[in-house]
């Protein structure tokens, strides 16, 4: 079974404390049940969750050469990390950024984005649902 490495990262873990217009109301405990329940059957799925660059950084070269593909919300390093960025060119199978909120139609500083043009597609604005669009995507391309 192809393995699949989700990776959230800074402020992800207070889902459900943050703003419910961008994030909606589910915690990431919550979140991650759900995309278990969504991957079964097809995927070997971990979850990762940091709010440090570095160690991100440090997962997506582990995950290099042990998992099939990743999913990642890399939160406010979306519109920072260079590093980021850097470590997901390296990685050879689908790569797909997820958000919960509407990245792209938020303030000026959400719409750089250093992670776009290394992932291979991009789900926004739909809640934890993003999440479970990126499974579904993977569904179809594995
Ligand atoms: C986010 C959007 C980012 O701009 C923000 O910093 C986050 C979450 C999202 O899922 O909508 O922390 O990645």
């Amino acid at each position: 079974m192809k393995k699949v490495l989700v990776i959230n990262g800074p402020n992800l873990n207070m889902l459900g404390k943050r703003p419910k217009e961008h994030y909606g109301s589910k915690t990431l405990d919550e979140i991650n049940e759900l995309i278990k329940k969504e991957a079964d059957g097809f995927f070997d799925v971990s979850f990762y969750q940091s709010n440090y660059e570095g160690d991100i950084v440090t997962k997506i070269q582990e995950a290099l050469f042990s998992f099939d593909a990743i999913v990642i919300n890399p939160g406010a390093y979306t519109h920072t990390s260079v590093a980021i960025h850097d470590a997901l060119e390296m990685f050879q199978g689908p790569k797909i950024e997820v958000h919960l909120s509407k990245v792209d139609e938020r303030e000026d500083f959400r719409k750089v984005n250093f992670i776009r043009s290394v992932c291979t597609e991009t789900f926004a604005g739909r809640f934890e649902l993003s999440y479970i669009d990126a499974i579904n995507y993977l569904k179809n391309i594995k």
